[in-house]
């Protein structure tokens, strides 16, 4: 049973229905009292209805002195007010359901949302719209089952048993006790026995759907690689130990409430055969038999509920149970203590000192002993192999991911002190894949600030876009279709630069942001990317040197350290790996087919 009153204080605790949720709180009072009222009058009615029988056979056992008449109309009147009372329940339930399911989800989305970037690396992710909604439906079922079941029913039981206990020997009750104690105990026994089939066929679902998640996410990929029987197999594996799991819960489900069935079903025959013999002798009169073959039924159909109210709640539990584990992992947080919500600086220089970082929390660093300086204004450039470490550095300046030993230093304070919003808000990132959200390009440029128009297409001229946005029959409005497949690489690119510059953040970070480009376009592009990001803390990274020759100082790294660093000038004399990189590039200039199909491939910068 404490497992039980875990989940009831699970639920709650999900909820968070201490402390601000006043309206849930009145609302859930008001249920309560309708429920324990109706309660008291579906007991009451059997109790009236026994007199009624006894008035009009003329049965002196008749306990109230009043007409048959009055008893009537006091035995209507109940039933109507319990109905109503029914309904009033069902419409402050409603209310009640609703606004739990909008608070869970809103904790839900908050919590989601700021989870470590690591987080959304793993599988699990997909499955969480499956977890928010199943805990949804759970809060419905455990709040419909709790109050409309378990706490009426137990009320009617101790209520019947009253009743039962003041009008017939000791021995009825005993029996009806005996069998809900029987009762009782299958139901938890029960539940506990399907329970682990529950939990597999729950995770079983989510797995289907994290599945589907990823070919609906990477469909190209699938298709491109022939994956889809791959990717079929694995889900209807998925799918039949769903089924076999499923099959084992309902079976013994079945199983449970039959057996639950005989216990309380079998307490009728002896507790009418006492009555009957009662009412035989002459101590109880025909209304009393009636009252007590009415009460039992009465109570059979509310106690099947509740074993099936129990099921829920623990059905119910399992869902919330998941969700639960989403929220218990830990979040973002800022520092303890306070951090600067807004970067009052204008001055925004970044240093990395001795800054170790590795993604797993272990020894296995990616970034080693970084140290550099970008002062304020000037436009730094990081080039190295794949795998070098050259997008860690954007991540840990975003507050994606914190470091693990030594220091980043904004302007003059630890990048830590600052909120993380506050850090996101003060940079503008081009990231290696740019996404886009499946809405308008307007949306995907100016994220719901309503900048004109002019504004927009200024900003798209920027990067060579506006000709194109002005040939689409919706223009700005034009939606760009899941992670803006719609558009080509280069001009998802195009988008994310121009979305960077329009938040005008102070300082900018371009990782890969040209590489889709043909060189053409990138030469503009690049032009541009120099314009806006003059007088503000830039950083570069890139594969094609011809794009950061114009850097103010380019650093090398290599296996996650920074192994040289200067002008290009001073590099190509100096530095080894630079040289490499740099004749890499020259050799794929040189081979270049200057004419392919007669397209002409404009010379390179330089050469
Ligand atoms: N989320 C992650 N979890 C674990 N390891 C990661 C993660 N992201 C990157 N890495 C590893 O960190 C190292 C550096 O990755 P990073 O993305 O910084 O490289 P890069 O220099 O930007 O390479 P590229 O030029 O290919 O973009 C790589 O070895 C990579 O495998
Ligand atoms: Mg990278």
């Amino acid at each position: 049973m404490r497992s039980f009153y875990e989940d009831i204080k699970r639920f709650f605790r999900a909820l968070n229905f201490s402390g601000k949720s006043e309206g849930l709180r009145f609302f859930f009072m008001s249920l309560m009292f309708l429920s324990v009222f109706s309660s008291v009058l579906t007991v009451i009615q059997p109790f009236l209805y026994m007199e009624l029988i006894d008035s009009i056979v003329g049965d002196s056992g008749s306990r109230l002195s009043l007409s048959t008449e009055s008893i009537i109309f006091i035995y209507g009147t109940c039933f109507i007010i319990a109905r109503v009372a029914d309904e009033l329940w069902k419409a402050v339930f409603t209310d009640f359901t609703l606004s739990a399911q909008r608070q869970l989800a809103d904790k839900a989305f908050d919590h989601i949302i700021r989870l470590p970037s690591a987080f959304f690396l793993g599988k699990e992710k997909h499955t969480l719209p499956s977890i928010i909604s199943k805990a949804r439906y759970g809060v419905h079922e455990i709040i419909s089952v709790s109050l409309e079941t378990i706490i009426p029913v137990t009320l009617e039981f101790l209520l019947v048993s009253l009743i039962i206990y003041i009008l017939f020997p000791g021995t009825v009750l005993t029996i009806l006790i005996i069998s809900v104690v029987i009762f009782v105990f299958v139901a938890i026994w029960g539940s506990e026995k399907i329970r682990p089939w529950q939990r597999k066929f729950t995770e079983e679902n989510n797995k289907t759907h994290q599945v589907l998640g990823e070919i609906l996410s990477s469909e190209e990929a699938v298709k491109s690689f022939n994956m889809e029987d791959c990717f079929k197999g694995k889900y209807l594996a998925h799918m039949t130990a769903f089924e076999k799991y499923c099959t084992k819960f309902f079976r013994w489900s079945a199983f449970i409430g039959s057996m639950q069935m005989l216990s309380v079903g079998g307490a009728l025959i002896p507790m009418l055969l006492i009555s009957f013999k009662l009412l035989d002798s002459g101590a109880i009169t025909l209304g009393a038999f009636v009252m007590i073959n009415v009460l039992t039924i009465q109570l059979i159909m509310p106690l099947r509920r509740l074993a099936f109210a129990y099921r829920q709640v623990k059905e119910g539990a399992v869902d919330i149970e998941q969700l639960d584990n989403v929220l218990s992992i830990p979040i973002e947080t800022d520092r303890v203590g306070g951090a600067d919500k807004n970067i009052e600086s204008e001055s925004l220089s970044i240093s990395f000192k001795n800054v170790y970082f590795s993604y797993m929390n272990d020894d296995k660093y990616v970034l080693k002993d970084v140290s550099f300086t970008i002062p304020h204004g000037k436009t730094y450039a990081f080039v190295g192999a794949s795998g070098a470490g050259k997008s860690t550095i954007s991540r840990l300046i975003m507050r994606y991911y914190d470091i693990s030993e030594g220091g980043i230093i904004l302007g003059d304070k630890n990048l830590e002190s600052f909120s993380r919003d506050a850090v996101r808000r003060s940079v503008g990132i081009v990231s290696q894949d740019v996404v886009l959200f499946n809405d308008t390009l307007r949306f995907n440029l100016d994220f719901g600030q309503e900048l004109s128009d002019q504004k927009l297409m200024e900003s798209l001229k920027s990067v060579g876009l506006d000709d194109f946005v002005k040939s689409l029959e919706n223009g700005l409005n034009t939606v760009v279709g899941d992670r803006g497949m719609k558009l080509s690489g280069g001009q998802r690119q195009r988008i994310g630069i121009a979305r960077a510059v329009l938040k005008e953040p102070k300082i900018m970070i371009f990782d890969e942001a040209t590489s889709s480009l043909d060189m053409h376009t990138e030469k503009t592009v690049s032009k541009n990317i120099n314009a806006v990001s003059r007088e503000k803390t830039t950083i570069i990274i890139a594969h094609r040197l011809s794009t950061i020759m114009n850097a103010d100082k380019i650093l090398v790294l290599d296996q996650g350290k920074v192994v040289s660093s200067g002008t290009h000038d001073e590099l190509i004399s100096s530095c080894e790996i630079y040289k490499k990189l740099y004749k890499t590039e020259d050799v794929s200039k040189e081979t270049a087919t200057p004419c392919v199909e007669g397209v002409h491939i404009p010379a390179p910068p330089g050469a």
